[in-house]
């Protein structure tokens, strides 16, 4: 048995993402860019849902629900979540029921931003829908979240509480420190050369998940996180100290050190969600040359965050892989903001 990444067959894990997902080559957008190559490793067709990472994060919150014989999963995001989004589609897929909270992050959104995309997702799931006023209170809406559990549990039920507040364990990222070694035998099967990984950094469980997996197999692939939440010095202490709860859940030493966490925060203004012209290009320039899709609030920031460091003094070598997230249904909610900037 394989103990790189220690203890990790400890914690229970129900199956949700369709993997391996592939690799795919963008030569045209590698061309349209002036290189270096780029791949995508398409996380956006994970099979939950309308895709994305968090059908891996899922994997290991649902192996616990399940575990802890849960009727019922709640969770908490933003109002366009793919997250809540995923989780309540994934306790359809386990027979359970779901309440997703959605929070208020983004100002001044429209009444499409309120109904479509992954609200409208949500409701066809079957989820109880709850509202929280502050979308950038991680400690509340989780304390929230509890007191509606509790509430269920005098009704009977068997709640499972997925935490955001990043003074959890982070049992989701376990899903991307397996994805590290599933992309290590995919480059290495096809001979490819990747000395970088770039993605969206939110949450931090996929930038950490990943980059801990990578060292844990004795990688030293870079691994560049586009900030979509906070400015890169925070998401920085965030990611360290997921790191060492990483280490301490899977008895492994400390494998991530400063040194290791790059983060950009350029096209992060003016702030989560919010009109970037950057990454609207982005979104267009991609759909344009691959015909991939991509959202303007997570992985649309991921392409204009790279167009932004292949523009940059500190270009990245050769061979530079993004991490398509998903997060597709969110294009929708961003109907009126796409349609006026089209040029
Ligand atoms: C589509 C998409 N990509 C990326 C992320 C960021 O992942 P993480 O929260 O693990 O940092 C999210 C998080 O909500 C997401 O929905």
């Amino acid at each position: 048995m394989d103990k790189s990444f220690g203890r990790i067959d400890a914690f229970p894990r129900e199956r949700l993402a369709r993997t391996p997902t592939p690799i795919d080559a963008l030569p045209r957008l590698s061309e349209k860019l002036g290189g270096p190559e780029i791949h995508m490793k398409r996380d956006d067709c994970s099979g939950l849902a309308m895709g994305g990472n968090k059908a891996r994060l899922l994997e290991f919150y649902f192996g616990q629900a399940r575990k802890k014989k849960a009727d019922t999963v709640l969770i908490t995001g933003s109002v366009q979540s793919n997250y809540a989004c995923m989780a309540a589609a994934a306790a359809r897929r386990m027979g359970m029921a779901c309440h997703i909270q959605l929070e208020e992050r983004v100002p001044d959104v429209d009444a499409v931003y309120r109904t479509s995309g992954n609200v409208l997702l949500g409701k066809l799931f079957g989820a109880t829908i709850h509202t929280y006023p502050d979308g950038e209170d991680e400690e509340g809406a989780d304390n929230r979240l509890h007191e509606i559990a509790e509430d269920l549990r005098k009704k009977g039920a068997s709640p499972y509480v997925i935490p955001l507040g990043p003074d959890n364990p982070p049992l989701g990222a376990l899903g991307y420190v397996l994805a590290a070694r599933e992309i290590c035998r995919q480059i290495d099967d096809a001979n490819l050369r990747i000395d970088e990984t770039i993605l969206t950094s939110g949450s931090g469980l996929t930038h950490i998940g990943l980059l801990f997996g990578l060292r844990a197999l004795g990688r030293d692939m870079r691994v560049t996180g586009v900030c979509v939440r906070r400015p890169a010095a925070v998401q920085a202490r965030r990611l360290i100290d997921l790191a060492g709860r990483l280490s301490d859940m899977l008895g492994l030493p400390p494998l991530v050190g400063a040194g290791d966490i790059h983060l950009t925060d350029a096209v992060l203004a003016p702030g989560y969600g919010q009109h970037n012209d950057d990454v609207l290009d982005a979104v267009r320039l991609i759909a344009r040359t691959e015909g991939i899709l991509v959202d303007p609030v997570y992985t649309g920031r991921l392409v204009a965050g790279m167009v932004r460091r292949l523009a940059g003094d500190d270009r990245p070598p050769d061979g530079l892989m993004m991490l398509h997230t998903g997060g597709l249904p969110i294009l929708f909610a961003y109907q009126a903001l796409i349609e006026e900037t089209e040029r």
